[in-house]
């Protein structure tokens, strides 16, 4: 059975009785306390904790996961896996244990012809929580599940939370009886990896406070409801019922695994250490591929780590068999596409995409092997010239740390050499910087986010926050909430630092790249708060922070909120600037400018998107040339809500990886621009005025970043750079039309003179080369010239004096010394004739004995060598000391 077909029966299972199909979130989580979606009922938390009201009491979903703690495993065992998916039924204060265990049961033993899993009943063995006799009753008497069959376990096994503050319950595990051949008898208390796990029932029931771990934890009370949250990993069933030992061998990822088998010359099957790479690389390139695609993009911290890392494994297992070349990762990618697209069809849509982020990664990974291999050549030098054995811990860690070198890469390297690696010093570093990562962590954690007061101001405004200011720039509200440092309060006094929440208001909170509006909250009391900064740290939630400037805030206070128009007339101008030039870019570089990120600030804008390389210079004036003769125009633009489907019909973009509920708001610039977005507009786009693009960089693997002032910014801008021609036209004394060639002619002038002076200065110094080579003197049969040149004669010219003298010194023994202080450094170069070096008189050795006396060190070859110092005034002294050295050959 296909792991789509798999997905397809249990949904359909449900659907059948009674529950709505919710389709899978995005990965990036809504939730502020994870990073990523790690389980099936992450996007049912808020129905759980009655914050929300779900769409329906019964759902079921098939949501994408990732999670990465046991990444180190992935390959080496059956079963873990960096992404994958869990099929689940949830029910909200509808059925529970009485219904969610007989589901179960039915959907797993039902026969396949009949739309089952077709499990043979007696392969079948389930566990409850050790005190859960209501479900241990349902197992027996219900489904008739014998009582040795049946297992109790606490708390470390049976029973489920987040990890986090939030619901939690006992559950009830099933598993399914893979047969001797896999381990000993007695059931999974007995062997985990003969009965393995196909199906979680959670019976969320209650609200978790502090959790210390899996088994230490507060239980702050009861939630509204008893709940159902049960998850079945698809992978494994897919592989159970595909008949293989791994899932990596099941269908989908088998793909990509037989695909990157192929590219690498390498056989599944054949060799141990291969067969995991070949794991890895298969999970990998499918996790990377649907993180790219729910808009995650490679960084150094967060989301974005997770996402590199999982990619430079990859790639880093490719090298490991022999797939040394730019471009696997791209055809892998595709497989794995192709492989998933059936189930999600947005890969296909944004394939150009995905490629453009996952190819400039391979790109940048591969240029930092390179770079990485050259600083490893050194360290082996440096530690063959001290006579270490091994490369010590802090060079490993360097070399992991700054240019991203995987610790086993640099292992085999340095064997490859014959050389160790102070593991133990590396690991102790790795800990160090772990522990320091750590700590911020929980600093920045204590410091601004508790949930639960969070929660709390959610119910205190009535569930959530109505934003009133797409009509209204002002308006009447009460004050549902206050916190001072975090902690909720009944009042705030003049001057306290305040988060201020209303059931109703017309700021609109940072979001969708449009900057937070300013204004003031004002109480019927006197009471003033300037608000600076508005957030959304909870879908429904809008939070307010500012000073309290005169008077007590207290809550309950009917109050009057008003946003500083003007900074929100610059920011709305700014947000449909970057509507437009969205459009603008996509249609003069097609659909793969998919936007990444923007920020609309008050007058200024900036818009990132995906892009293999750098825009052209012509294009980016293009696209502003389109834009402010198409907003001219004066086009309406409007807002409306309507269906995601209806939305996707009339071409509306949707942002890359962004999560919409069933009804989206739709904006629109006339025919020119249609956005799915949640920010505030302009009017007519005639309000915009002007546009000015300032220029485009990269700010990492595949995106690049557009600045652009729009209004009355974009013309002072203008009017300023008129002012800096008019002032070089002056003094240049050219027409403004003359200005370039005029100083092209001027620079390239100033370049000739350099030359000239450069060759005037060589003359100058090889003059005396005549000269010199007459004075040598003869020290033992050796002719010997030692010559200080002016300060501020380069090295080069040093260079040239010393072989320049040699040569009309080379029909007998002869060394040449040359010193100079080029910049505020002394030089020094010595030069031997082949009569010399007969006798033993090497450059490179004399070298080292004039710079010791400069303080300093050098090398080269046996003919010609230089060396260098930190002391000029020891000059006299380093020429006498190479005399010295010459004397007694
Ligand atoms: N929340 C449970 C799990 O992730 C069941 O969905 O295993």
């Amino acid at each position: 059975m296909e792991s789509a077909e798999v997905a397809r029966r249990f949904l359909g299972f449900f659907e059948e009785r009674g529950h709505t199909v919710v389709p899978s979130a995005s990965l990036i989580a809504e939730d502020p306390t994870l990073l990523l979606v790690n389980a099936g009922m992450v996007p049912f938390k808020p129905y759980f904790l009655g914050q929300r009201t779900p769409p329906a009491p019964r759902m079921t979903s098939a949501q994408k996961c990732v999670r990465t703690p046991d990444i180190d495993e992935v390959g080496k065992t059956t079963r873990h896996a960096t992404f994958f998916q869990m099929l689940g039924n949830f029910s909200i204060g509808d059925y529970f244990k009485e219904g969610a265990i007989p589901f179960a049961w039915e959907l797993l033993t039902r026969p396949r012809s009949d739309g089952g899993f077709g499990f043979p009943e007696d392969r079948l063995w389930v566990t409850v929580f050790h005190d859960d006799d209501e479900a241990a009753a349902i197992w027996h008497d219900k489904v008739g599940l014998p009582q040795e069959r049946i297992q109790r376990r606490g708390l470390a096994d049976n029973y489920w939370h987040m990890g986090v503050p939030g619901p939690g319950g006992p559950c009830s595990e099933i598993y399914y009886d893979r047969g001797p051949d896999y381990g000993r008898e007695g059931g999974p208390v007995v062997d985990e990896d003969r009965y393995l796990e196909v199906w979680n029932l959670v019976f969320m029931q209650s609200q978790l406070g502090e959790v210390r771990s899996k088994t230490d934890f507060d239980t702050v009370g009861d939630l509204p409801a008893k709940n159902i949250d049960t998850g079945m990993g698809l992978e494994r069933m897919a592989a159970i019922l595909q008949g293989v030992d791994n899932i990596y061998e099941t269908d989908t990822l088998w793909k990509v695994l037989d695909r990157a088998a192929e590219l690498t010359g390498s056989r599944y099957g054949a060799d141990q250490r291969a067969d995991v790479s070949l794991r890895v690389i298969a999970d990998h390139v499918r996790s990377g591929t649907m993180m790219v695609a729910d808009g995650i993009r490679p960084g150094n911290e967060g989301r974005g780590y997770v996402l590199r890392r999982i990619l430079r494994r990859s790639i880093r297992n490719l090298r490991l068999l022999g797939g040394q070349e730019a471009g696997l990762m791209h055809a892998l990618t595709e497989v794995a596409i192709a492989a998933m697209g059936e189930q999600y069809p947005e890969l296909i849509r944004t394939a150009p995409t995905i490629h453009t982020v996952i190819d400039a990664e391979e790109d940048s990974f591969l240029q930092t092997l390179r770079t990485g291999t050259a600083i490893f050549d050194t360290a082996v030098a440096e530690a063959r010239r001290a006579g270490r054995t091994a490369l010590p811990g802090d060079q490993a860690f360097k070399l992991h740390d700054t240019y991203g070198f995987p610790i086993d890469l640099t292992l085999e390297m340095a064997a490859e050499q014959g050389l160790q690696v102070d593991e133990e010093g590396f690991r102790r570093l790795m800990q160090e910087q772990r522990d320091r990562a750590k700590r911020d962590a929980r600093e920045k954690k204590s410091g601004n986010l508790d949930v639960s007061v969070l929660d709390d101001l959610l119910t205190s405004a009535g569930g959530a926050v109505e934003f009133t200011g797409y009509g209204e720039v002002s308006g009447e509200a009460r004050l549902a909430g206050l916190l001072i440092n975090g902690a909720n309060v009944p009042a705030a006094g003049e001057g306290a630092q305040v988060e201020v929440v209303l059931d109703r208001t017309p700021f609109y909170a940072e979001g969708g790249g449009q900057l937070a509006d300013h204004g003031v909250i004002r109480a019927g009391n006197g009471a003033v708060i300037q608000v600076d900064d508005v957030q959304s740290p909870l879908a429904g939630l809008i939070v307010h922070r500012g000073r309290v400037v005169s008077g007590e805030a207290q809550v309950g206070d009917t109050v009057y909120a008003e946003i500083d128009l003007e900074r929100r007339r610059a920011i709305s101008r700014s947000h449909t600037a970057t509507h437009m030039v969205h459009a603008g870019f996509r249609r003069a570089l097609g659909e793969s400018a998919a936007q990444a990120g923007s920020e609309n600030s008050p007058g200024r804008f900036r818009f990132d998107f995906t892009a293999s390389g750098p825009v052209p210079p012509s294009v980016l004036r293009d696209v502003e040339d389109e834009v402010n003769e198409v907003l001219v125009n004066d086009l309406d633009v409007r807002a409306f809500h309507t269906s995601i489907e209806q939305a996707r019909s009339m071409g509306a973009l949707a942002l890359f990886g962004e999560k919409y509920g069933d009804e989206v708001r739709v904006v629109e610039v006339g025919d020119y621009s249609r956005e799915l977005c949640g920010g505030t507009h302009v009017a007519r786009s005639g309000q915009l005025g002007l546009i000015k693009v300032l220029g485009e960089s990269s700010i990492g693997a595949g995106v690049r970043r557009v600045e652009a002032l729009v209004g009355i910014d974009a013309f002072r801008f203008l009017a300023r750079e008129s002012v800096l021609v008019a002032q070089l036209s002056e003094q240049l004394k050219a027409r403004k039309e003359e200005l370039p060639e005029r100083i092209s002619g001027v620079v390239s002038r100033l370049r000739d003179a350099e030359r000239e002076l450069e060759r005037l200065r060589s003359r100058e110094v090889l003059a005396v080369a005549a000269s010199l080579a007459g004075g040598a003197r003869d020290l033992g049969g050796v002719a010997f010239v030692a010559h200080r040149a002016p300060d501020g004669t380069g090295a080069d010219d040093l260079r040239k004096l010393a072989v320049d003298v040699r040569g009309r010194l080379s029909a007998g023994p002869a060394v040449v010394v040359v010193a100079g202080v080029p910049k505020d450094r002394p030089v020094v170069v010595i030069a031997t004739t082949e009569g010399a070096r007969e006798r033993g008189l090497k450059a490179g050795a004399l070298v080292g004995v004039a710079a010791k006396a400069l303080g300093g060190g050098g090398g080269g070859k046996d003919d010609l060598a230089q060396g260098g110092g930190s002391d000029p005034a020891a000059i006299d002294e380093a020429l006498r000391a190479v005399e010295n050295a010459v004397g007694a050959s």
